[in-house]
C-alpha cells in the first residue's frame, strides 16, 4: 500500500468554475458533447449518448471515479470530472489522517472542495472512509499515553458522528469500514479492532457493526458499505464478506451493499475471474445488497496499442459483469486521467491504468465502455433501484 496521497497534494487550488465551458469548444468536440449544457444535458432525440454518464444512465447505472481537490483547479480535470461521471469520491481528503489530521482540529477544506464541486455538477458524492488501517494521523497510531478501549470508542464515535454529520444529506453512501479482512478472511489486526480495539477485540465483525450503527445514527438516509479488495471472486476473503454480509443482513445491521474495489491487472479476466466475479455478484445480490465496483483500474506495464486493446477488453468485461446484475448501482474508476493515478507509486513498473491518458485523451478503455454502454445486446433491462 502507498504511504501518502503526497503525489496529488501541494497543487495549488483555485476557483473551482472560474472557466467558462462554452470557451472550450475544442473540449466539446473531444468530448463528443452535442447540444447545451457540459455532460448533465440530455442527448439529441436518436442519438447514442456521447459520455459515459449519459450512457450509464439509461441502465440505472451511476459511473464514478475518485478525485482530489488539488487537481479541481485544472480545466480539463474539472471539466472531464463533471461531463463523464455522476459521482465522485473523495480520493484521499476524507480519509481519517487528512480530515481529523491532530485530536482537536478537523481539516475540511479539501472535502468540502469536492462535495461543493459535486452538487454545483447534479453529481452524488460517495465519503470514504470512516474506519481504515492506513493514512491514520500520529495522534492515533502513536498516542502519548497508550490508548485504552474506552478512549478508543469515544474517539472513533465522535469522529463518524462528527464526519459523516457535517456532510449528512450530501453525501449519498460512504465507505463505513475499509479492507477490514485478511487474504485468509480472518479480521485484521490493528488500531481499531484489538490494539487495544474499541471494546470489542476477539468479537469478529463486532466492530465493523459498531462502525455502521454509529454512521447510521449520524445520517440514516446515507447508503453504508463495507469496502474490500481481493474479495472479487470467490475466495476465503469473499466468503468472510458474505458471511459477515449475511449475518447483518439477518440482524438488520445497516448495511446497504459491499464495494469490491478491482484494482486488476489484464489477466483478470482470462482465467475464470469473471466467472467467479459474477458469482460472487449473485450470492450478494440475494441478500438484497447492492453491490459497487468502487476503486476500478486495469494497470499495464506500457502504453503501447497491444496495452491499451487489452485493457480495454477488461474495462469492457467488467462493465459487463456490472451491467448483467441489477444489484451492480455503481461502476467506478479510481481516478480517470493516467494524469493522477496512485498505480505508479503503489505497483512501481505498472502505470496506464485509467481510461483517459496523461493529456485527458480517451484511451480505448474509454471506447469500449461507451460502445458497451451504448450496445442494447443480451443486457436486458435493469430495474430502476432507488439510489
Ligand atoms: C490510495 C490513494 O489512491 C493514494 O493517493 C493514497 O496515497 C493511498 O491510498 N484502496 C483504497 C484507497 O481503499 O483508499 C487507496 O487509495 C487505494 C487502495
Amino acid at each position: 500500500m502507498a504511504p501518502g496521497g503526497q503525489f496529488l497534494r501541494g497543487i495549488p487550488v483555485s476557483n473551482r468554475l472560474t472557466w467558462c465551458a462554452l470557451a472550450f469548444g475544442g473540449l466539446l468536440v473531444l468530448s463528443g458533447i452535442r447540444g447545451s449544457g457540459i455532460g448533465i444535458g440530455s442527448t439529441p432525440s436518436g442519438a447514442e449518448p456521447q459520455t459515459l454518464r449519459m450512457a450509464a444512465q439509461s441502465h440505472h447505472l451511476l459511473m464514478g471515479t475518485a478525485a482530489d481537490a488539488g487537481p479541481l483547479s485544472h480545466k480539463l480535470y474539472a471539466s472531464t470530472l463533471q461531463t463523464e461521471y455522476s459521482v465522485l469520491e473523495p480520493e484521499t481528503e476524507m480519509k481519517f489522517g487528512l480530515i481529523h489530521p491532530e485530536q482537536t482540529h478537523y481539516d475540511f477544506a479539501g472535502a468540502d472542495k469536492l462535495v461543493n464541486f459535486a452538487l454545483a455538477n447534479g453529481m452524488k458524492v460517495r465519503g470514504h472512509n470512516l474506519l481504515w488501517h492506513n493514512q491514520l494521523p500520529d495522534w492515533i497510531v502513536s498516542p502519548a499515553q497508550p490508548w485504552t478501549p474506552a478512549a478508543l470508542n469515544k474517539v472513533l464515535a465522535d469522529h463518524i458522528a462528527t464526519v459523516v454529520g457535517r456532510y449528512r444529506g450530501k453525501v449519498y453512501a460512504w465507505d463505513v469500514v475499509n479492507e477490514p479482512f485478511n487474504d485468509d478472511g480472518s479480521l485484521r489486526n490493528y488500531v481499531w479492532f484489538d490494539k487495544p480495539g474499541i471494546g470489542f477485540a476477539g468479537q469478529g465483525t463486532r466492530t465493523i457493526e459498531q462502525a455502521l450503527r454509529w454512521a447510521h445514527a449520524a445520517d440514516p438516509n446515507a447508503k453504508l458499505f463495507v469496502n474490500e479488495y481481493g474479495a472479487e471472486t470467490m475466495n476465503a476473503k469473499s466468503n468472510a464478506v458474505y458471511a459477515m454480509a449475511k449475518d447483518f443482513v439477518r440482524r438488520g445491521v445497516p448495511l446497504s451493499g459491499i464495494g469490491l474495489q478491482l484494482h486488476v491487472t489484464p489477466g483478470f479476466d482470462q482465467d475464470g475471474s469473471l466467472n467467479d466475479l459474477s458469482k460472487n455478484l449473485r450470492r450478494l445480490a440475494a441478500l438484497g445488497l447492492e453491490v459497487q465496483f468502487t476503486e476500478v483500474d486495469v494497470r499495464q506495464r506500457d502504453g503501447s496499442s497491444f496495452s491499451q486493446a487489452e485493457q480495454a477488453n477488461t474495462y469492457k468485461n467488467l462493465l459487463d459483469a456490472c451491467l448483467r446484475q441489477p444489484a451492480c448501482t455503481l461502476f467506478q474508476t479510481w481516478g480517470f486521467t493516467d494524469k493522477y493515478s496512485w498505480i505508479p507509486e503503489s505497483n512501481p513498473g505498472y502505470g496506464w491504468a485509467l481510461p483517459f491518458d496523461k493529456n485527458y485523451k480517451k484511451k480505448r478503455a474509454y471506447f469500449a465502455m461507451l460502445a458497451k454502454l451504448n450496445s442494447r445486446g443480451n443486457d436486458g433491462p435493469r430495474p430502476s433501484r432507488s439510489r
